[in-house]
């Protein structure tokens, strides 16, 4: 019998009666199973371990306070716990996190996605009295947009808030060189993880999708997703899962019906994006929101991590420029005309046309005369005039 040496060290523990370890050794041999392509014999030992961890997660001797979704008897995390690796290339397969190390803050985002990030952080909080009404807290979160829009910051800020350790894998960084490998990666990732009380982060999740693309690699990839869904499916009773990607279209449809919750992360609108710009900004309030709505029409469609990238720079030169007299408008179309960031061609040409008709067009747009004044140099009676004068030009 093949995998005879896993069996004999699940008999063992299992007499010891050591439900962690024994859980351990029944993941190694459902990587073992799903290694060989014996799909129906890892799903038969998955379905045993779900149904087992279901049913103890509902008897009342289970409960407990401060565990949001894993099951009691994990191990703690520390900084010293090796982390597995790739076989062939020695790289890690993952990065641990400890929370008093995560210093993400909580993104900006619209009212609707922090409604369902305050639910679902509640849920987790309040675990036991989830188990209590019969129910499990969600074991799993997909988070989806554009690059940029606060993903990974936003999962480590739930593993901080959590105080737990985050075991930060990306799926591109499993995908062995050596195809063959990237199965025994993604079932040696799991069952580290799944022995101890932290968070899973599995970032760049379209890696995998990638992969399939590649008409030489449909029987690895088949492989990898089984692997991948076998091992989604063990953890659900385990511990939290947050999978984060900027192309949900391009995940398969069983792995995206893995998660049960499913967040869509929106590039920001003009109002998010004057908040984030005034979090980077300094000095006198009424200047900084003048700033930061300037900066937030240029970056119209632009993400987050842009705008902030947009905002930096933005003070950088101005540190410079304090005692000259470089208006703050013609600081940002500097920036605008030498950034890689991808500004609208509408609001550049704005920008890099005649500052009349840019003026007029910034009055309509709700910025007020005081705002504009500060932001060309100027004063307002000049703006007004400059308002009046472009209008009666038309
Ligand atoms: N809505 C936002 N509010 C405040 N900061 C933001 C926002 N969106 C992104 N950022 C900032 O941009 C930076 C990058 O964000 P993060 O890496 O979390 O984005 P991401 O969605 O994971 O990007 P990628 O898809 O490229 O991995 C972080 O410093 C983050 O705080
Ligand atoms: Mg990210």
């Amino acid at each position: 019998m093949e995998h005879f040496p896993i069996v004999t060290s699940l008999v063992r523990v299992a007499l010891g009666g050591d439900s962690k370890r024994l859980n351990h050794q029944i993941q190694r041999l459902i990587n073992a199973l799903l290694a060989d392509g014996d799909d129906q014999q890892a799903a038969a030992l998955v379905k045993l371990i779900n149904h087992k961890s279901r049913s103890s997660e509902i008897a009342p001797s289970r409960l407990t306070q401060s565990a949001p979704v894993a099951s009691p008897n994990l191990d703690s995390l520390t900084p010293q716990t090796p982390v597995p690796v790739d076989k062939d290339s020695a790289a890690p397969l993952a990065t641990v996190l400890m929370p008093d190390h995560i210093l993400a803050d909580l993104p900006l985002f619209p009212p609707r996605v922090q409604a369902n990030v305050d639910a679902l952080l509640m849920e987790w909080m309040n675990g036991d009295r989830i188990r209590a009404a019969g129910l499990s807290p969600s074991p799993s979160l997909l988070v989806y947009g554009a690059p940029g829009t606060g993903k990974t910051t936003l999962a480590l800020w739930l593993a901080r808030q959590l105080g737990r350790p985050v075991v930060l894998a990306r799926l591109d960084g499993l995908i062995s060189s050596f195809l063959g490998t990237t199965a025994r990666n993604v079932g040696a990732l799991f069952s580290f993880t799944n022995r101890y009380d932290c968070v899973l982060v599995l970032d760049e999740f379209d890696a995998i999708a990638k992969v399939r693309d590649d008409p030489n690699e449909v029987g690895e990839i088949k492989r990898v997703v089984n692997a991948l869904l076998q091992n989604l499916d063990a953890r659900a009773g385990q511990g939290i899962t947050i999978g984060l990607t900027n192309h949900e279209s391009l995940l398969d449809p069983a792995i995206w019906r893995r998660f049960e919750v499913q967040l869509a992360i929106p590039l920001p609108v003009f109002e998010q994006r004057v908040e984030i710009a005034q979090r980077s900004l300094d000095g006198d309030l009424e200047q900084v929101r003048a700033e930061a709505r300037l900066l937030s029409w240029i970056a119209m469609g632009l993400s987050g991590a842009e705008l902030r990238t947009l905002t930096t720079k933005y003070r950088k030169r101005r540190l410079f420029l304090e005692h000259q007299s470089t208006p703050p408008a013609h600081t940002m179309l500097q920036l605008a005309d030498s950034t890689s960031v991808h500004i609208d061609s509408d609001v550049l040409e704005a920008l890099r046309g005649d500052e009349g008709p840019l003026v007029r067009r910034l009055a309509a747009e709700s910025f007020t005369y005081s705002d504009l004044a500060y932001l060309f140099d100027t004063s307002t009676k000049t703006i007004q005039r400059r308002v009046l004068d472009t209008a009666s030009e038309d």
